[in-house]
């Protein structure tokens, strides 16, 4: 009888283990796809050792476009197609419009006062608002023009100088092109210590990868010492804090009427504002993004053009034909000269799909607790949006990988996609505000390095060899500098 008793006992925890690993309990049931995971760092592991948007593209190949990865502490979803990226960057646009906290954020922009990093609110609304007003939207893009076309004149002047046929740093030359440009629009002149600026945010970016143990370990304020991220990012932002209060002491208080006024005339009078009063640190915030998120990706985006075009003659040989009809043998092209030029713009939205400069976008935060096709997503969670895979999916794009210009031909994408399958400038509130900016910052300088040079790799090298390597930081720039050969071409029709 006792024999029963234990054997019935021991077939009952049986019965209830089995049911138990057969059935899903119900908050498992809601929990998103996710790869297996080890104590404390999660799902690290699998990232270690890969490129961050392409180690997440290869898991979410396996686990689904939508997946959970928990980071360390943090909680986070992967974003992989553009059917999700539709639904949450619309119908869940407000429950994801929080950035979440960073070191960076917290040290270098100024304790989150800048606009990228700004948590949803008021105070990101009135800057976003008067960042776009002041500088970004399509007229003041337009009156910038001639700045545009004299610092590529210089460019082109400077490659010249240098000499056909040697070879030279042409990532430098784009880089250093591009923070003229932003610093002329957006503080009314350039700026001296330009190249330590430019420097000193290619620093922030390289620590800002989002993967490092300061950022999956948040709360562990003692990692942040122990790793050096926090006195490295320290020296960083008091080097920074230096280059931008320059900036401001070397601003002349502009006498000019209040439409020809720059930013950084309009902010410092902020300072004084009732209404929208800012103080010098929200002041230097706002320099310090318009200068960090202007400039590295548009160069990065004429970089991989470049790129792409020297590994693909054809579309190359294309692009200087289409360009130099437009051009006429005019002595110095205008903007006027290539604003129909599609293939122009074709080859511009073909890098960007395949170089989306923030492959990752810049991660968001859950506000509150929501649930997204049955799936519990508790509030503070990560959302990472991977365009890189987005603009790659093969359901919407034929042939994917490869750099195609033409696919463009015909096609209303301008600057997103209707399905979100193209997303280089983001989508929903915190989309890019600098899109029509950083495009005529793309087009102009390109159209300049293609109608009067044509360009090979150095030392004969095949233009199938060149080594197209990502670097991952807040912008994929390339790993190694583009060094190309210029080779001068006298387009000037003198006949008339
Ligand atoms: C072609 C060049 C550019 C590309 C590809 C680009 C791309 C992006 C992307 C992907 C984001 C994140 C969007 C999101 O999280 O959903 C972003 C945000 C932002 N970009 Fe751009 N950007 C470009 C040029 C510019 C320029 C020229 C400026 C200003 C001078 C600018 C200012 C900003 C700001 C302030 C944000 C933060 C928006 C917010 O959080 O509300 N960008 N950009």
């Amino acid at each position: 009888m006792e024999m029963a008793i234990v054997l019935g006992f021991a077939i009952a925890v049986f019965i209830f283990f089995l049911f138990k690993l057969l059935t899903p309990s119900k908050s498992k049931k809601n929990l998103l796809p996710e790869p297996w995971r080890i104590p404390i760092i999660g799902h690290m592991h699998h990232l270690i050792g890969t490129i961050p948007h392409r180690g997440v593209t290869e898991l979410a190949r396996k686990y689904g476009p939508l997946m959970h990865l928990q980071l360390g502490e943090v909680s986070t979803i992967v974003v992989s197609s553009p059917r999700w990226a539709k639904e949450i960057l619309t119908t869940y646009d407000i429950t994801f419009a929080d950035r979440p906290e960073t070191l960076t954020g917290e040290i270098v922009a100024y304790h989150n006062t800048d606009i990228v990093l700004a948590p949803y609110g008021e105070y990101w609304r009135q800057l976003r608002k008067l960042c776009t007003l002041e500088l970004l939207n399509t007229k003041k893009v337009k009156s910038f023009q001639s700045l545009r076309e004299e610092e590529c004149w210089s460019v082109v002047n400077e490659i010249k100088a240098s000499g056909s046929g040697k070879p030279i740093n042409l990532s430098k030359c784009i880089s250093t092109l591009i923070a003229r440009i932003i610093s002329r629009a957006a503080f009314g002149k350039g700026i001296k210590d330009e190249s330590a600026f430019r420097e000193l945010v290619r620093e922030t970016v390289k620590l800002t990868g989002g993967f490092d143990v300061a950022d999956i370990f948040p709360s562990k304020k003692f990692l942040h010492h122990l790793t050096g991220k926090r006195a490295k990012l320290t020296k960083i932002h008091n080097e920074l804090d230096n280059v931008i209060e320059n900036i401001i002491s070397d601003h002349t208080v502009s006498r000019l009427s209040s439409s020809q006024e720059s930013l950084l005339d309009v902010l410092l009078r902020h300072k004084d504002d009732t209404e929208f009063p800012l103080t010098s640190d929200n002041v230097k915030a706002v320099i310090f993004d318009m200068f960090g998120a202007g400039t590295d990706t548009s160069s990065t985006i004429i970089e991989w053009a470049m790129s792409e075009l020297i590994r693909s003659p054809r579309a190359m040989n294309k692009l200087k034909a289409k360009l130099r009809e437009a051009g006429k043998g005019k002595e110095r092209i205008e903007e006027e000269d290539i604003q129909d030029l599609m293939y122009l713009k074709n080859v511009v939205k073909e890098t960007m799909r395949l170089h989306p400069p923030i492959p990752l976008l810049m991660p968001r935060e859950c506000r509150d607790p929501c649930v997204i096709n049955g799936y519990h997503i508790a509030s503070k969670t990560k959302l990472l949006v991977n365009v890189f895979a987005i603009n790659r999916d093969p359901e919407y794009w034929k042939d994917p990988e490869s750099f195609i210009p033409e696919r463009f031909d015909n096609s209303p994408i301008n600057i997103m996609g209707s399905e979100y399958e193209y997303l280089p400038f983001g989508g929903g509130r915190r989309k890019c505000p600098g899109a029509t900016m950083g495009l005529a910052n793309v087009e102009l300088p390109l159209a300049n390095l293609l109608y009067y040079f044509n360009w090979k790799l150095p030392n004969d090298v095949s233009h199938d060899e060149l080594d197209m390597t990502e670097l991952f930081g807040a912008a994929v720039q390339r790993k190694t500098e583009l060094v190309l050969v210029p080779m001068f071409q006298d387009i000037v029709d003198r006949s008339g």
